[in-house]
Protein backbone atom coordinates (compact mmCIF):
# COMPACT_ATOMS: atom_id res chain seq x y z
CA UNK A 1 0.00 0.00 0.00
CA UNK A 2 1.45 3.40 -1.08
CA UNK A 3 0.47 6.63 0.85
CA UNK A 4 -0.63 9.94 -1.33
CA UNK A 5 0.48 12.82 0.02
CA UNK A 6 -2.77 14.00 -2.24
CA UNK A 7 -6.03 15.00 -1.25
CA UNK A 8 -6.83 11.08 -2.13
CA UNK A 9 -6.17 9.99 0.79
CA UNK A 10 -8.85 11.15 2.33
CA UNK A 11 -11.76 9.03 2.99
CA UNK A 12 -14.27 11.14 3.90
CA UNK A 13 -13.91 13.17 0.61
CA UNK A 14 -13.91 9.82 -1.38
CA UNK A 15 -17.19 8.64 0.16
CA UNK A 16 -19.24 11.50 -1.22
CA UNK A 17 -20.48 10.79 -4.58
CA UNK A 18 -20.37 14.08 -6.67
CA UNK A 19 -21.91 12.76 -9.93
CA UNK A 20 -23.46 15.83 -10.06
CA UNK A 21 -20.81 18.34 -10.17
CA UNK A 22 -17.63 19.23 -12.71
CA UNK A 23 -14.14 20.43 -11.77
CA UNK A 24 -13.12 23.19 -14.53
CA UNK A 25 -9.07 23.27 -14.08
CA UNK A 26 -7.26 26.28 -15.32
CA UNK A 27 -4.40 25.02 -16.81
CA UNK A 28 -3.91 27.44 -20.13
CA UNK A 29 -1.76 30.51 -18.82
CA UNK A 30 1.19 31.80 -20.38
CA UNK A 31 2.72 31.37 -16.91
CA UNK A 32 5.02 34.30 -17.65
CA UNK A 33 6.39 34.99 -14.68
CA UNK A 34 7.84 31.28 -14.25
CA UNK A 35 10.36 32.78 -17.25
CA UNK A 36 10.25 29.24 -18.49
CA UNK A 37 10.43 27.31 -21.98
CA UNK A 38 8.03 25.10 -20.17
CA UNK A 39 4.36 25.95 -19.30
CA UNK A 40 3.87 26.38 -15.35
CA UNK A 41 1.38 23.83 -15.10
CA UNK A 42 4.29 21.59 -16.01
CA UNK A 43 6.96 22.44 -13.67
CA UNK A 44 6.67 19.80 -11.12
CA UNK A 45 6.48 19.92 -7.13
CA UNK A 46 7.56 16.73 -5.31
CA UNK A 47 7.84 15.06 -8.71
CA UNK A 48 4.58 15.87 -10.13
CA UNK A 49 3.61 18.29 -12.73
CA UNK A 50 1.15 21.03 -10.97
CA UNK A 51 -1.41 20.25 -13.39
CA UNK A 52 -1.32 16.58 -12.40
CA UNK A 53 -1.70 17.20 -8.71
CA UNK A 54 -4.97 19.50 -9.70
CA UNK A 55 -6.08 16.69 -11.56
CA UNK A 56 -5.61 14.26 -8.31
CA UNK A 57 -7.50 16.85 -6.36
CA UNK A 58 -10.55 16.86 -8.59
CA UNK A 59 -10.74 12.59 -8.45
CA UNK A 60 -10.19 12.96 -4.79
CA UNK A 61 -13.64 15.02 -5.00
CA UNK A 62 -15.02 12.42 -6.90
CA UNK A 63 -16.67 15.04 -9.10
CA UNK A 64 -18.98 13.74 -12.41
CA UNK A 65 -16.51 15.47 -14.75
CA UNK A 66 -12.80 16.56 -15.04
CA UNK A 67 -12.28 19.28 -17.27
CA UNK A 68 -8.68 21.00 -18.01
CA UNK A 69 -8.72 24.08 -19.74
CA UNK A 70 -5.38 24.19 -21.68
CA UNK A 71 -3.76 26.28 -24.02
CA UNK A 72 -0.03 27.08 -24.03
CA UNK A 73 1.90 23.51 -24.58
CA UNK A 74 -1.23 21.78 -24.79
CA UNK A 75 -0.30 19.29 -26.41
CA UNK A 76 1.87 18.27 -23.83
CA UNK A 77 -0.31 18.65 -21.19
CA UNK A 78 -3.09 16.45 -22.54
CA UNK A 79 -0.66 14.21 -23.05
CA UNK A 80 0.47 14.18 -20.01
CA UNK A 81 -3.83 13.87 -18.82
CA UNK A 82 -4.52 10.84 -20.89
CA UNK A 83 -7.91 9.41 -19.84
CA UNK A 84 -7.41 10.93 -16.87
CA UNK A 85 -9.25 14.02 -17.62
CA UNK A 86 -11.15 16.00 -20.60
CA UNK A 87 -9.24 19.01 -21.58
CA UNK A 88 -10.69 22.01 -24.06
CA UNK A 89 -8.74 24.24 -25.44
CA UNK A 90 -8.05 27.84 -24.73
CA UNK A 91 -6.98 29.41 -27.84
CA UNK A 92 -6.56 32.68 -27.54
CA UNK A 93 -5.18 33.64 -23.41
CA UNK A 94 -8.06 36.51 -22.88
CA UNK A 95 -8.22 35.59 -18.70
CA UNK A 96 -9.46 33.37 -16.00
CA UNK A 97 -13.33 34.14 -16.78
CA UNK A 98 -12.71 33.36 -20.67
CA UNK A 99 -10.91 29.93 -19.62
CA UNK A 100 -14.11 28.88 -17.89
CA UNK A 101 -16.49 29.77 -20.88
CA UNK A 102 -14.66 27.38 -23.04
CA UNK A 103 -15.90 24.26 -21.15
CA UNK A 104 -19.26 25.39 -21.32
CA UNK A 105 -20.13 23.58 -24.29
CA UNK A 106 -18.50 20.55 -23.23
CA UNK A 107 -20.69 20.83 -19.71
CA UNK A 108 -23.85 22.81 -20.30
CA UNK A 109 -26.20 21.05 -19.21
CA UNK A 110 -24.40 17.88 -18.21
CA UNK A 111 -23.73 18.65 -14.15
CA UNK A 112 -26.30 21.07 -11.50
CA UNK A 113 -22.70 22.09 -9.87
CA UNK A 114 -18.78 23.87 -11.30
CA UNK A 115 -16.52 23.69 -9.11
CA UNK A 116 -13.04 25.88 -10.63
CA UNK A 117 -9.76 26.41 -9.42
CA UNK A 118 -6.37 27.07 -10.71
CA UNK A 119 -3.72 24.41 -11.83
CA UNK A 120 -1.41 26.61 -9.60
CA UNK A 121 -2.13 25.49 -6.38
CA UNK A 122 -0.45 22.25 -5.85
CA UNK A 123 -1.22 22.13 -2.12
CA UNK A 124 -4.86 22.38 -2.30
CA UNK A 125 -6.77 19.80 -0.91
CA UNK A 126 -10.14 18.19 -2.06
CA UNK A 127 -11.31 18.72 1.34
CA UNK A 128 -11.24 22.35 0.99
CA UNK A 129 -13.04 22.42 -2.19
CA UNK A 130 -15.39 20.13 -0.47
CA UNK A 131 -16.35 22.84 2.00
CA UNK A 132 -16.90 25.59 -0.71
CA UNK A 133 -19.42 23.90 -2.79
CA UNK A 134 -21.07 22.12 0.63
CA UNK A 135 -21.75 26.22 1.07
CA UNK A 136 -22.98 27.34 -2.17
CA UNK A 137 -24.84 23.87 -2.13
CA UNK A 138 -26.70 24.99 1.41
CA UNK A 139 -27.29 28.23 0.13
CA UNK A 140 -30.28 29.74 -2.36
CA UNK A 141 -27.67 32.03 -4.22
CA UNK A 142 -26.04 31.21 -7.08
CA UNK A 143 -22.34 30.17 -6.26
CA UNK A 144 -19.55 30.55 -3.26
CA UNK A 145 -15.84 30.99 -2.72
CA UNK A 146 -13.07 30.72 -0.72
CA UNK A 147 -10.91 33.58 1.44
CA UNK A 148 -7.95 33.58 3.14
CA UNK A 149 -7.08 35.83 6.42
CA UNK A 150 -3.34 36.83 6.45
CA UNK A 151 -1.54 39.06 8.31
CA UNK A 152 0.37 40.73 5.57
CA UNK A 153 -1.60 40.37 2.10
CA UNK A 154 0.89 39.99 -1.33
CA UNK A 155 -0.11 39.44 -4.41
CA UNK A 156 -4.20 37.73 -4.52
CA UNK A 157 -6.93 39.62 -5.01
CA UNK A 158 -8.58 41.53 -2.22
CA UNK A 159 -11.96 40.40 -0.70
CA UNK A 160 -14.38 43.23 -0.29
CA UNK A 161 -17.41 42.34 2.06
CA UNK A 162 -20.32 44.20 2.72
CA UNK A 163 -22.14 45.08 5.66
CA UNK A 164 -23.84 41.99 6.07
CA UNK A 165 -20.77 39.96 5.41
CA UNK A 166 -21.49 38.49 2.18
CA UNK A 167 -18.62 38.95 -0.22
CA UNK A 168 -19.49 42.06 -2.76
CA UNK A 169 -16.15 41.98 -4.89
CA UNK A 170 -12.83 40.40 -5.72
CA UNK A 171 -10.13 43.49 -6.97
CA UNK A 172 -7.13 42.11 -8.10
CA UNK A 173 -4.19 43.58 -6.21
CA UNK A 174 -3.08 46.19 -9.14
CA UNK A 175 -6.31 47.50 -9.40
CA UNK A 176 -7.10 47.87 -6.09
CA UNK A 177 -7.39 51.41 -3.95
CA UNK A 178 -5.08 52.50 -1.48
CA UNK A 179 -7.60 50.82 0.99
CA UNK A 180 -8.74 48.38 -0.45
CA UNK A 181 -4.75 47.28 -0.85
CA UNK A 182 -5.01 46.88 3.30
CA UNK A 183 -7.75 44.09 3.01
CA UNK A 184 -6.27 41.06 4.66
CA UNK A 185 -8.64 38.98 3.38
CA UNK A 186 -7.56 37.48 -0.11
CA UNK A 187 -9.30 35.23 -3.22
CA UNK A 188 -7.21 32.12 -3.17
CA UNK A 189 -8.87 31.17 -6.53
CA UNK A 190 -11.28 27.92 -5.54
CA UNK A 191 -14.91 28.52 -6.22
CA UNK A 192 -18.29 26.80 -6.57
CA UNK A 193 -21.02 27.53 -8.87
CA UNK A 194 -25.00 26.74 -9.90
CA UNK A 195 -23.92 25.84 -13.71
CA UNK A 196 -26.62 27.24 -15.29
CA UNK A 197 -26.33 30.11 -13.60
CA UNK A 198 -22.19 30.31 -14.37
CA UNK A 199 -22.46 29.72 -17.94
CA UNK A 200 -25.67 32.61 -18.14
CA UNK A 201 -23.79 34.88 -16.31
CA UNK A 202 -19.92 34.37 -17.93
CA UNK A 203 -21.24 36.44 -20.52
CA UNK A 204 -22.03 39.25 -18.87
CA UNK A 205 -18.38 39.65 -17.86
CA UNK A 206 -16.53 42.76 -19.75
CA UNK A 207 -12.95 42.96 -20.14
CA UNK A 208 -10.39 44.75 -17.92
CA UNK A 209 -7.11 45.86 -18.45
CA UNK A 210 -5.39 44.30 -21.30
CA UNK A 211 -8.73 42.65 -22.69
CA UNK A 212 -8.81 40.21 -19.63
CA UNK A 213 -11.61 38.61 -18.52
CA UNK A 214 -12.05 38.06 -15.07
CA UNK A 215 -13.93 35.37 -13.35
CA UNK A 216 -13.69 37.04 -10.14
CA UNK A 217 -15.90 39.29 -11.64
CA UNK A 218 -18.42 37.06 -11.39
CA UNK A 219 -19.11 37.58 -7.74
CA UNK A 220 -19.98 41.51 -8.08
CA UNK A 221 -22.62 40.12 -11.03
CA UNK A 222 -24.21 38.06 -7.94
CA UNK A 223 -24.23 40.56 -5.53
CA UNK A 224 -26.03 42.90 -8.09
CA UNK A 225 -28.55 40.62 -8.32
CA UNK A 226 -28.85 40.74 -5.11
CA UNK A 227 -27.12 37.40 -4.02
CA UNK A 228 -25.63 36.88 -1.16
CA UNK A 229 -22.16 35.08 -1.83
CA UNK A 230 -20.27 33.24 1.04
CA UNK A 231 -16.90 33.35 1.73
CA UNK A 232 -15.84 30.05 3.37
CA UNK A 233 -12.52 31.12 5.32
CA UNK A 234 -9.37 28.36 5.31
CA UNK A 235 -7.81 27.63 7.63
CA UNK A 236 -3.76 26.56 6.83
CA UNK A 237 -2.25 29.44 4.44
CA UNK A 238 0.12 27.08 3.30
CA UNK A 239 -2.22 24.72 1.35
CA UNK A 240 -3.30 27.85 -0.84
CA UNK A 241 -0.03 28.51 -2.02
CA UNK A 242 -0.56 30.10 -5.40
CA UNK A 243 2.68 29.58 -8.02
CA UNK A 244 3.23 32.17 -9.93
CA UNK A 245 7.18 32.43 -9.79
CA UNK A 246 9.95 29.77 -8.88
CA UNK A 247 10.11 31.23 -5.82
CA UNK A 248 7.13 30.40 -5.04
CA UNK A 249 7.66 26.91 -6.44
CA UNK A 250 10.35 26.32 -4.02
CA UNK A 251 8.21 27.45 -1.19
CA UNK A 252 5.41 25.16 -2.55
CA UNK A 253 8.30 22.52 -3.10
CA UNK A 254 9.01 22.50 0.79
CA UNK A 255 5.68 23.09 2.64
CA UNK A 256 4.45 19.67 0.60
CA UNK A 257 7.44 18.49 2.03
CA UNK A 258 6.76 19.27 5.22
CA UNK A 259 3.46 17.71 4.47
CA UNK A 260 4.43 14.42 3.29
CA UNK A 261 7.79 13.87 6.29
CA UNK A 262 4.84 15.23 9.07
CA UNK A 263 2.50 12.13 7.78
CA UNK A 264 5.19 10.10 7.87
CA UNK A 265 6.51 10.59 11.51
CA UNK A 266 2.90 10.36 12.80
CA UNK A 267 2.92 6.82 11.58
CA UNK A 268 5.72 6.51 13.86
CA UNK A 269 9.19 7.12 11.27
CA UNK A 270 11.65 8.99 13.16
CA UNK A 271 13.23 12.04 10.72
CA UNK A 272 16.09 13.42 11.92
CA UNK A 273 16.06 16.48 10.17
CA UNK A 274 12.76 16.51 8.00
CA UNK A 275 14.10 20.17 6.29
CA UNK A 276 16.66 17.82 4.43
CA UNK A 277 14.50 14.53 4.00
CA UNK A 278 12.45 13.92 0.71
CA UNK A 279 10.36 11.36 0.84
CA UNK A 280 8.13 10.38 -2.54
CA UNK A 281 4.43 10.00 -2.82
CA UNK A 282 4.75 6.09 -3.74
CA UNK A 283 6.95 5.42 -0.84
CA UNK A 284 6.05 3.46 1.70
CA UNK A 285 7.64 3.14 5.20
CA UNK A 286 6.75 0.62 8.17
CA UNK A 287 7.16 1.77 11.77
CA UNK A 288 10.28 2.49 13.13
CA UNK A 289 12.05 3.63 10.08
CA UNK A 290 14.45 5.90 11.22
CA UNK A 291 15.73 8.35 8.21
CA UNK A 292 19.04 10.29 9.09
CA UNK A 293 19.90 13.59 7.12
CA UNK A 294 19.93 14.61 3.53
CA UNK A 295 18.02 11.19 2.26
CA UNK A 296 15.92 10.58 -0.62
CA UNK A 297 13.55 8.06 -0.94
CA UNK A 298 12.01 7.83 -4.55
CA UNK A 299 9.60 6.23 -6.92
CA UNK A 300 7.99 2.96 -6.05
CA UNK A 301 10.23 1.95 -2.62
CA UNK A 302 9.00 0.34 0.64
CA UNK A 303 11.17 0.19 3.86
CA UNK A 304 10.88 -2.41 6.58
CA UNK A 305 10.76 -1.93 10.06
CA UNK A 306 13.81 -0.84 12.48
CA UNK A 307 16.19 0.08 9.15
CA UNK A 308 18.01 2.91 9.26
CA UNK A 309 18.51 5.23 6.53
CA UNK A 310 21.24 8.05 5.52
CA UNK A 311 22.70 10.46 5.86
CA UNK A 312 23.36 10.96 2.22
CA UNK A 313 21.60 8.25 1.06
CA UNK A 314 19.30 7.23 -1.90
CA UNK A 315 16.96 4.74 -2.46
CA UNK A 316 14.88 4.77 -5.76
CA UNK A 317 12.45 2.47 -6.96
CA UNK A 318 13.62 -0.42 -4.49
CA UNK A 319 12.56 -2.65 -1.87
CA UNK A 320 14.47 -2.67 2.05
CA UNK A 321 14.07 -5.04 4.00
CA UNK A 322 13.49 -5.45 8.35
CA UNK A 323 16.41 -3.84 10.36
CA UNK A 324 18.65 -3.10 7.59
CA UNK A 325 21.87 -0.52 8.21
CA UNK A 326 22.31 1.79 5.11
CA UNK A 327 24.56 4.36 5.12
CA UNK A 328 25.96 7.26 2.32
CA UNK A 329 24.72 5.15 -0.38
CA UNK A 330 22.81 5.08 -3.79
CA UNK A 331 20.34 2.29 -4.44
CA UNK A 332 18.36 1.94 -7.38
CA UNK A 333 15.56 -0.81 -8.68
CA UNK A 334 17.01 -3.12 -6.25
CA UNK A 335 16.12 -5.69 -3.51
CA UNK A 336 17.57 -5.78 0.04
CA UNK A 337 15.96 -8.27 2.53
CA UNK A 338 16.08 -8.38 6.65
CA UNK A 339 19.21 -7.66 8.37
CA UNK A 340 21.61 -6.31 5.75
CA UNK A 341 24.23 -3.59 6.20
CA UNK A 342 25.42 -1.63 3.01
CA UNK A 343 28.03 1.60 3.06
CA UNK A 344 29.16 4.03 3.35
CA UNK A 345 29.93 4.71 -0.23
CA UNK A 346 27.90 1.88 -2.36
CA UNK A 347 26.30 1.90 -5.14
CA UNK A 348 23.59 -0.79 -6.11
CA UNK A 349 22.13 -0.33 -9.82
CA UNK A 350 19.38 -1.97 -10.84
CA UNK A 351 18.70 -5.48 -10.45
CA UNK A 352 21.00 -6.20 -7.78
CA UNK A 353 19.33 -8.38 -4.77
CA UNK A 354 21.06 -8.61 -1.41
CA UNK A 355 19.99 -11.72 0.65
CA UNK A 356 18.97 -12.14 4.33
CA UNK A 357 22.31 -10.50 6.51
CA UNK A 358 24.76 -9.86 3.79
CA UNK A 359 27.27 -6.73 4.07
CA UNK A 360 28.52 -4.09 1.60
CA UNK A 361 31.27 -2.20 2.70
CA UNK A 362 33.07 0.90 1.44
CA UNK A 363 32.70 1.22 -2.38
CA UNK A 364 31.04 -1.37 -3.26
CA UNK A 365 29.11 -1.92 -6.81
CA UNK A 366 26.65 -4.34 -7.52
CA UNK A 367 24.85 -4.96 -10.71
CA UNK A 368 22.29 -7.18 -11.83
CA UNK A 369 23.68 -9.72 -9.10
CA UNK A 370 21.86 -11.77 -6.21
CA UNK A 371 24.46 -12.06 -3.12
CA UNK A 372 23.31 -14.76 -0.88
CA UNK A 373 23.14 -14.97 2.53
CA UNK A 374 25.74 -13.43 5.11
CA UNK A 375 27.80 -12.78 2.01
CA UNK A 376 30.39 -10.40 2.58
CA UNK A 377 32.06 -7.78 -0.02
CA UNK A 378 33.81 -5.32 2.32
CA UNK A 379 35.59 -3.22 0.37
CA UNK A 380 35.94 -1.48 -3.43
CA UNK A 381 34.45 -4.04 -5.20
CA UNK A 382 32.29 -4.71 -8.48
CA UNK A 383 30.14 -7.61 -8.64
CA UNK A 384 27.98 -7.31 -12.03
CA UNK A 385 25.89 -10.07 -13.89
CA UNK A 386 26.71 -12.69 -11.41
CA UNK A 387 24.78 -15.09 -9.00
CA UNK A 388 27.13 -15.32 -5.96
CA UNK A 389 26.20 -17.88 -2.88
CA UNK A 390 25.70 -17.62 0.51
CA UNK A 391 28.60 -17.23 3.19
CA UNK A 392 30.75 -16.24 0.67
CA UNK A 393 33.76 -13.93 0.94
CA UNK A 394 34.42 -11.28 -1.69
CA UNK A 395 38.22 -10.21 -1.02
CA UNK A 396 39.05 -6.50 -1.61
CA UNK A 397 39.04 -5.46 -5.07
CA UNK A 398 37.59 -7.92 -6.53
CA UNK A 399 36.14 -7.67 -9.95
CA UNK A 400 33.60 -9.89 -11.92
CA UNK A 401 35.04 -8.80 -15.78
CA UNK A 402 31.79 -8.95 -17.09
CA UNK A 403 32.35 -7.09 -20.39
CA UNK A 404 34.47 -8.19 -23.09
CA UNK A 405 33.58 -5.09 -25.44
CA UNK A 406 30.71 -6.50 -27.04
CA UNK A 407 28.62 -8.76 -24.52
CA UNK A 408 28.07 -9.02 -21.23
CA UNK A 409 29.04 -12.67 -19.38
CA UNK A 410 27.96 -14.36 -16.34
CA UNK A 411 29.85 -14.93 -13.12
CA UNK A 412 29.03 -17.85 -10.91
CA UNK A 413 30.11 -18.30 -7.15
CA UNK A 414 28.80 -21.59 -5.28
CA UNK A 415 28.17 -21.21 -1.07
CA UNK A 416 30.72 -20.70 1.05
CA UNK A 417 33.70 -19.65 -1.51
CA UNK A 418 36.67 -17.70 -0.44
CA UNK A 419 37.31 -14.87 -3.50
CA UNK A 420 40.71 -13.64 -2.55
CA UNK A 421 41.27 -9.56 -3.11
CA UNK A 422 42.41 -8.34 -5.98
CA UNK A 423 40.76 -11.17 -7.77
CA UNK A 424 39.92 -10.70 -11.48
CA UNK A 425 36.79 -13.15 -12.36
CA UNK A 426 37.17 -13.03 -16.34
CA UNK A 427 33.43 -13.97 -17.74
CA UNK A 428 32.08 -16.24 -18.45
CA UNK A 429 33.01 -18.20 -15.45
CA UNK A 430 32.14 -20.36 -12.36
CA UNK A 431 34.03 -20.40 -8.85
CA UNK A 432 31.94 -23.51 -7.31
CA UNK A 433 31.20 -23.85 -3.97
CA UNK A 434 34.00 -24.24 -1.17
CA UNK A 435 36.21 -23.33 -3.66
CA UNK A 436 38.89 -20.30 -3.61
CA UNK A 437 40.84 -17.80 -5.56
CA UNK A 438 43.88 -16.49 -4.21
CA UNK A 439 45.03 -12.85 -4.00
CA UNK A 440 45.43 -11.28 -7.62
CA UNK A 441 44.51 -14.34 -9.22
CA UNK A 442 42.96 -13.47 -12.95
CA UNK A 443 40.24 -16.23 -13.24
CA UNK A 444 40.00 -17.30 -16.70
CA UNK A 445 38.36 -21.31 -16.16
CA UNK A 446 36.38 -22.75 -13.37
CA UNK A 447 37.25 -23.50 -10.26
CA UNK A 448 36.14 -26.63 -9.10
CA UNK A 449 34.96 -27.40 -5.32
CA UNK A 450 38.53 -28.16 -3.19
CA UNK A 451 40.41 -26.05 -5.77
CA UNK A 452 42.26 -22.47 -5.45
CA UNK A 453 43.05 -20.60 -8.49
CA UNK A 454 46.32 -18.74 -8.25
CA UNK A 455 48.01 -16.77 -10.54
CA UNK A 456 48.00 -14.81 -13.67
CA UNK A 457 46.23 -16.54 -15.88
CA UNK A 458 45.34 -18.60 -13.17
CA UNK A 459 46.12 -22.49 -12.36
CA UNK A 460 43.98 -24.58 -10.23
CA UNK A 461 45.94 -26.43 -6.91
CA UNK A 462 44.37 -28.46 -4.42
CA UNK A 463 43.37 -26.87 -1.42
CA UNK A 464 46.21 -28.03 1.45
CA UNK A 465 44.48 -27.31 4.71
CA UNK A 466 41.43 -25.18 5.46
CA UNK A 467 42.80 -21.60 6.12
CA UNK A 468 41.05 -19.30 8.23
CA UNK A 469 38.07 -17.03 6.88
CA UNK A 470 39.65 -13.47 5.97
CA UNK A 471 36.66 -11.18 7.60
CA UNK A 472 38.67 -8.50 6.20
C1 LIG B 1 -5.80 34.80 -9.93
C2 LIG B 1 -7.04 35.56 -9.47
C3 LIG B 1 -6.73 36.30 -8.19
C4 LIG B 1 -6.29 35.29 -7.16
C5 LIG B 1 -5.12 34.45 -7.65
C6 LIG B 1 -4.86 33.33 -6.70
C7 LIG B 1 -8.29 36.21 -11.48
C8 LIG B 1 -8.63 37.32 -12.39
N1 LIG B 1 -7.44 36.53 -10.49
O1 LIG B 1 -4.79 35.73 -10.23
O2 LIG B 1 -7.87 36.99 -7.71
O3 LIG B 1 -5.95 35.96 -5.95
O4 LIG B 1 -5.41 33.87 -8.93
O5 LIG B 1 -3.78 32.54 -7.13
O6 LIG B 1 -8.80 35.12 -11.64
N2 LIG B 1 -5.31 30.81 -16.80
C9 LIG B 1 -5.93 30.30 -17.91
N3 LIG B 1 -6.24 31.12 -18.94
C10 LIG B 1 -5.99 32.45 -18.90
C11 LIG B 1 -5.37 32.99 -17.75
C12 LIG B 1 -5.05 32.14 -16.70
O7 LIG B 1 -6.19 29.09 -17.98
O8 LIG B 1 -6.31 33.13 -19.88
C13 LIG B 1 -4.96 29.89 -15.70
C14 LIG B 1 -3.48 29.85 -15.41
O9 LIG B 1 -2.86 28.79 -16.12
C15 LIG B 1 -3.42 29.62 -13.91
C16 LIG B 1 -4.74 30.19 -13.39
O10 LIG B 1 -5.57 30.36 -14.52
O11 LIG B 1 -3.36 28.24 -13.60
C17 LIG B 1 -4.55 31.53 -12.69
O12 LIG B 1 -3.92 32.45 -13.57
P1 LIG B 1 -2.87 33.48 -13.01
O13 LIG B 1 -2.41 34.31 -14.16
O14 LIG B 1 -1.85 32.81 -12.20
O15 LIG B 1 -3.80 34.38 -12.08
P2 LIG B 1 -3.35 35.32 -10.90
O16 LIG B 1 -2.80 36.57 -11.45
O17 LIG B 1 -2.55 34.57 -9.94
CA1 LIG C 1 -1.69 32.43 -9.89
Amino acid sequence: MSFTPSPSSSSSTRRSNRSDVAAVILAAGQGTRMKSDLAKVLHPVGGKPMVMRAVDTAHALNVGRTVVVVGRDGDAVRALLGDGAESVEQGELLGTGHAVLQAESALRDQVEWVVVFYADMPLLRAETIARVLDAAQANPGPMAMLTLRVPDPRGFGRVVRGPDGGVLAIVEERECTPDQLAIRELNPGVYAYRAAWLWDNLKAVRPKSKGEYYLTDLVEIAAAQGHGVPGIEADDAEELIGVNTRVHLAEAETALRRRTNAHWMLEGVTIQDPATTYIGESVNLAQDVTILPNTHLEGQTSIGPHSILGPNTTVRASRIGAHCLINNSVIEESTVEDHVKIGPYCHLRPKAHLCEGAHLGNFAEVKNSRLGKKTRMHHFSYVGDAEVGDDVNIGAGTITVNYDGKNKHKTTIGDHAFIGSDSLLIAPVTVQHDARTAAGAVVTKDVPTGKIAIGVPARMRDIRRPEPDDKG
